[in-house]
């Protein structure tokens, strides 16, 4: 390690540029140097920040659907991870930041036009290792929607009577800043404020709403840790439905005026859905369910929002359960870095097949059947393999949902026996509930479950990771 002197003259260069501040403030934690500006996911290397995890995120948001236009105080309780000259929050520039504290104290800032979602925040004193800090970042403007690799859109997406919330792999930085790497997962409280007569919907439980001067502020509270990505706060009209599954989940659905007639069928299904899967997968991970069915054309998917999924219109039978499932697998073991994507999707997908099995439809293996008979010759349906998609354009191929989904179809044939298999499923999400895995660490864990299969490691290795049709495994 560098003599002090040699770091604190560092510390200074490293900060320089735009920052304004710094030099006169003496140090207080030994070390102190710059939180990394990424997470260091490859796929999306600006994504989260270095230096620092955050406990909770309390996101009071105020919109106007007539102009677009968001106003936000975002209070940021956090725990430094190494002492910290300055630090990131992610936060998309068509949102203009007019003020951050730390701990009370202004901080300078800066939103640097060649580093798109970065906001850096000097605070007025460095922060030693595992101290806890607040930060309070205020900010207005018209959010656009953030476009992936894939061209698909995500983010804060308008309309017309709200805004359509979504924010996988993404999205969030385009309304609220952020850790936003998946691995920093937070407690949420929401004030989302709108015009008098619209709903406004975020993750977790409903605890209060008050109207004063024609606007309505819906407090949402979401009491156990969940990543970035799955925030939401959907806006508009919406035609509010609550109740408590037969298990006893409460649950709230959210639904646009325009798709009650068609959505009613599948809605009537999620509280046994719930608790099909809860009593598939171990109890339910959080304490409320439901669904936001909106009418947001230009989105094109659903997300799997926490407690809450998102659809951009009346979702079918299966998308509804694949959502669902998520809550278990995405939403509470969720992947550590984007490439591990197959334990999110691969996981649903097939286990929308379990409900369609589940309910005497079609079976898993039916569904693995008529995938299967798909010619080699179709490299868009085998490739990529759901264990490597290869970069941030290949996480949502066709691929990592059905050759995903038959890849744990194959394992249930493999293990023969479905006490064992969901088992399996049962204790790898309560081995990592509210936390992160890799696809290699679900790999070991069967493999050391059924160490007398001893084709397991070729049975992965052609499944995840080999290009083109599996033939032999
Ligand atoms: N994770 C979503 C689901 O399958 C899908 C999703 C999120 C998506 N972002 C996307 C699909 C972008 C395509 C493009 O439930
Ligand atoms: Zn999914």
């Amino acid at each position: 390690m560098a003599p002090t002197w040699l770091r604190r003259a560092l510390t200074v260069l490293l900060a320089g540029g735009a920052l304004t501040g710094l030099v006169a403030a003496p140090s207080l934690a030994a070390g102190a140097v710059p939180g990394a500006k990424g997470a260091g996911d490859p796929y999306f290397p600006l994504q989260g920040n270095g230096g620092y995890d955050v406990g909770h995120y309390d996101l009071a948001l105020s919109f106007t659907p007539s102009t677009g236009r968001i106003s936000g105080v975002a209070t940021i309780a956090a725990t430094a991870t190494q002492p910290l000259s300055r630090f990131d929050l992610d936060l998309r520039r068509t949102l203009a930041v007019s003020s951050v504290t730390v701990d009370g104290r202004p901080a300078s800032f800066t939103q640097p036009a060649n580093l798109g979602q970065e906001l850096v925040v000097d605070p007025a004193a460095d922060l030693r290792a595992g101290a806890r800090f607040t930060v309070v970042v205020t900010y207005a403007g018209v959010p656009k929607p953030v476009t992936d690799p894939d061209r698909s859109i995500e983010g804060w997406v308008a309309t017309g009577d709200g805004a359509f919330v979504v924010g996988e792999p993404q999205g969030s930085p385009g309304w609220y800043p952020a850790n936003d790497t998946p691995r920093d997962k937070a407690t949420f409280d929401f004030h989302l404020t709108v015009p008098q007569g619209l709903f406004a919907v975020a993750n977790g439980d409903l605890t209060g709403t008050s109207t004063a001067g024609g606007r309505t502020t819906f407090d949402w509270h979401e009491g156990e840790p969940m990543s970035t990505y799955l925030a939401t706060a959907s806006s508009g009209r919406f035609v509010v439905t609550r109740g408590v599954t037969p298990g006893g989940v409460p649950y709230l659905d959210a639904v646009d005026p325009s798709q009650v007639a068609q959505s009613r069928p599948q809605l009537a299904e999620l509280p046994a859905m719930v608790d099909f899967f809860s009593s598939v997968y171990g109890r339910y991970p959080w304490s409320s369910a439901g669904a936001v069915v909106d009418h947001a054309p230009s989105v094109g998917y659903a997300l799997e929002t926490t407690t809450r999924p998102s659809f951009d219109s009346a979702p079918d039978e299966l998308t509804l359960a694949h959502e669902l499932a998520h809550q278990w697998f995405g939403d509470s073991v969720t992947l550590c870095r984007w490439r591990d994507i197959w334990l999110n999707e691969g996981f649903a997908e097939w286990s929308s097949w379990f409900w369609s099995e589940h309910t005497g439809q079609k079976s898993a293996q039916q569904f693995f059947d008529q995938r299967y008979a798909t010619s080699a010759r179709n490299s868009d349906f085998w490739n990529p393999p759901p264990g490597n998609p290869g970069s941030a354009a290949g996480l949502f191929a066709d691929s990592i949902y059905d050759r995903g989904a038959m890849t744990l179809q194959a394992l249930r044939t493999e293990i023969g026996n479905d006490a064992a298999f969901l088992g399996l499923l049962r204790d790898w999400h309560a081995a990592h509930r509210y936390g992160n895995a890799r696809v290699e660490e679900f790999v070991r864990f069967t493999e050391q479950r059924f160490p007398h299969l001893t084709g397991l490691p070729h049975f992965f290795d052609v499944w995840l990771y080999q290009p083109g049709k599996p033939t032999s495994w």
